[in-house]
């Protein structure tokens, strides 16, 4: 089977990004080492780890931890920095790749997003970019970038200033009012939105009292968090005119089907594909058999959830 042998009743769009398929991967989760296990090619985008101006070692060990229903990680955004990522990671994304490629990253300062921006902006290759707002604020005692709507405006803005591409903006969902940030990205200047983030979370060794992650606090993702995931997306899409990109433990076409009726217009496997390396090829391959049998396309059932 080649590449566009899925039928055209998969196709979507992500604001300007046309996408053959609506099933992409979870900045953090995926790399191309899982060509091992299918043709890439076939996804309907690749999103990258995140990067940032400098390079990052990440957090101390340990930094992940397998709960009943989902992982707990502490990876503090380990990435070798933009120009590493220009010199190295991108051709070869590129080189093996022919689908869009949305780069992920982030920054401490609005100053270092902005600068991690201008230097992406000087590359080939880039089709759209994911802006992580999950990030310590360094300005504002560290609080996240994604917390604050007036912050999220004005950074959406001046980054929006310097680019024509795709800007996808990735809201965390560690917030009182997600809408009220929507909505602030969008009048910002965004194309789209990514949700969500992972959720906080903790674990705690019961018999010893240790944190089970070294940092204490850390993200949490996979199946436990799909009706947060779910409900935040339903709480945007009802806000915002924005596309949506829905992630937050998706693992099979199932689950996708929800956040396409919840108003999403794609979708990314994250935590699952350490489970099954394949999630995101069997997720396409079900969509795309539900669909056929049952007459359907994407576009028609996005948004449409019913009380
Ligand atoms: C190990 C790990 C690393 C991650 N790294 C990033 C990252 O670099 N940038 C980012 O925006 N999200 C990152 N995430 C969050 C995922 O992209 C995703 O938003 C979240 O895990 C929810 O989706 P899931 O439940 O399908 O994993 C990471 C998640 C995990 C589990």
């Amino acid at each position: 089977m080649g590449v566009n042998d899925l039928s055209p009743r998969l196709q979507t769009r992500l604001g300007k990004l046309e996408m053959q398929n609506p099933v992409t991967v979870a900045s953090g989760t995926f790399g191309l080492e899982y060509d091992d296990f299918f043709d890439l090619n076939r996804l309907g985008a690749y999103v990258t780890k995140t990067i940032t101006l400098h390079p990052k070692i990440g957090n101390p060990a340990p930094r992940l931890y397998e709960t009943e229903a989902g992982l707990l990680n502490s990876i503090g955004l380990q990435n070798p920095g933009v120009d590493e990522f220009l010199k190295s990671q991108l051709p070869e994304l590129r080189e093996k790749l022919s689908i869009p490629i949305i780069v992920s990253f982030s920054g401490g300062t609005i100053e270092e997003f902005i600068t991690t921006l201008k230097l992406l902006e000087q590359a080939q290759g880039i089709d759209a970019y994911e802006v992580n707002i999950s990030c310590p604020n360094v300005e504002k005692e560290g609080i996240a970038f994604g917390v604050d709507a007036l912050v999220v405006y004005e950074l959406v803005r001046r980054l929006r200033a310097l680019t024509a591409k795709e800007l996808i903006i990735k809201l965390t969902p560690n917030v009182t009012d997600i809408a009220g940030v929507a909505v602030a990205a969008e009048d910002g200047g965004a194309d789209s939105l990514a949700l969500i983030n992972t959720v906080q979370g903790m674990a705690i060794d019961p018999l010893t009292g240790k944190s089970r992650i070294k940092m204490g606090m850390c993200g949490y993702s996979g199946p436990a968090i799909k009706p947060i995931a779910l409900a935040n997306v339903f709480k945007v899409a009802k806000r915002v005119k924005l596309p949506i990109l829905a992630m937050g433990g998706i693992c099979t076409w199932q689950d996708a089907m929800e956040f396409f009726y919840a108003g999403a217009g794609a979708i990314a496997v994250g935590t699952y594909t350490f489970v099954n390396p394949k999630a995101c090829m069997d997720v396409i391959n079900g969509l795309d058999k539900h669909f056929i049998d049952n007459d359907m396309t994407l576009k028609e059932i996005i948004g449409k959830v019913y009380l």
